[in-house]
């Protein structure tokens, strides 16, 4: 199976196979498992049918790193509408935001200021921005990125980060998150990471997704807890339980098409869930990312392409 994830992960960056596959039909039916459609309206229709399930949503616009200055203002657009239209449709719904979409590959202060815009409207708006995390070459400047945003005053609370629990520095970091007050969503990781950075073993990133967890929930910020294991979901409900931590004070996380049955589970149980709602064309990378971490997916939507 790590072979396979790698596969998927290597097929992620083709840039033939993106091109090819993100303009035919096939591609896109394949694809609607997970992605909500090619436009904002897809995204918006989806999030109200996830809200009317009683789960909130947070809308991600595709696409990663982009290579021009006008291609970053143009995604940023998307989100500029998009949170406009959360507040005029009165969804309960925030934004996820990459930075490499922003211009980070270009200029620092290209995606910090943009970054810095979309917080301002969010705050606006009372609503949320929050910050993706991507590879590990990044994450330093998305941590600086998003502290030095949260530092403003005026915009302490409107935006919160991403956390890998395959990462070794990440219980270093979320010490730092948690002194700044930052709101986090805690995930394993899903990019392939060298093991002078990340744990090899899925039992390591598995015990430190727990470990970090229960830091998280015991402190008084609201944090989102991204994950459709069953093993990770039940130790922080038996954490939470032995410590007296209510059922609202902190969220479960999980994506668009995934274990959808889980979701509604928790929902009927008590608790806060929140649903990743990602759209646009830009949708290969993200799809071949969900391939990896399920390797099985990708005979279960053949089956269903030949159902069709
Ligand atoms: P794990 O991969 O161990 O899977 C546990 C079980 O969950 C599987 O056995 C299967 O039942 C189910 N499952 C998991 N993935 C599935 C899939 N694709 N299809 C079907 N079933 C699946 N990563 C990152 O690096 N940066 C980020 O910013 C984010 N953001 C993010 C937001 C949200 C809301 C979620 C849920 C996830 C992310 N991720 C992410 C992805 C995350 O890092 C991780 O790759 C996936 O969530 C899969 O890990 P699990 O915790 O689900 O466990």
């Amino acid at each position: 199976m790590p072979l396979l994830r790698s596969a998927f992960i290597a097929l992620s960056r083709n840039r033939l196979l993106r091109h090819l596959g993100e303009r035919s039909s096939i591609g896109i039916k394949l694809s609607s498992r997970f992605i909500a459609g090619m436009e904002i309206e897809d995204a918006l229709r989806v999030a109200e049918a996830v809200n009317h399930q009683g789960m909130s949503v947070t809308l991600d616009s595709l696409g990663e790193s982009v290579t021009s200055v006008a291609e970053a203002h143009k995604a940023a657009d998307v989100y500029h509408r998009l949170l406009d239209a959360i507040a005029e449709r009165k969804l309960d719904a925030n934004v996820s935001v990459k930075l490499t979409q922003m211009g980070l590959g270009l200029s620092r202060d290209l995606a910090e200021g943009i970054a810095e815009d979309l917080v301002r409207h969010a705050h606006a708006a009372r609503n949320f921005v929050r910050i993706d995390m991507e590879d590990s070459s990044l994450t330093q400047v998305t941590l600086d990125i998003v502290r030095r945003v949260h530092a403003k005053p005026d915009l302490r609370g409107s935006i919160g980060i991403v956390i890998q629990s395959y990462l070794y520095r990440s219980e270093a970091d979320i010490e730092q998150l948690l002194a700044d007050g930052i709101r986090v969503r805690l995930c394993k990781g899903a990019y392939k990471e060298p093991p002078e950075v990340a744990f090899p073993k899925k039992a390591d990133v598995d015990a430190n997704f727990i470990r970090l967890s229960c830091f998280l929930l015991d402190g008084p910020v609201y944090h989102g807890l991204a994950t459709h294991d069953e093993n990770m979901i039940a130790a922080i409900r038996s954490f939470a339980t032995k410590h007296g931590i209510d059922s609202n004070r902190f969220e479960f996380q999980m994506l668009f098409g995934v274990r959808r049955d889980l979701q509604r589970q928790l929902v009927r149980e008590g608790y806060k869930v929140r649903v990743y709602v990602p759209f646009g064309r830009e949708w290969y990378p993200y799809f071949m990312r969900r391939l990896a971490e399920r390797p099985a997916n990708v005979f279960f939507l053949a089956k269903n392409l030949l159902r069709k």
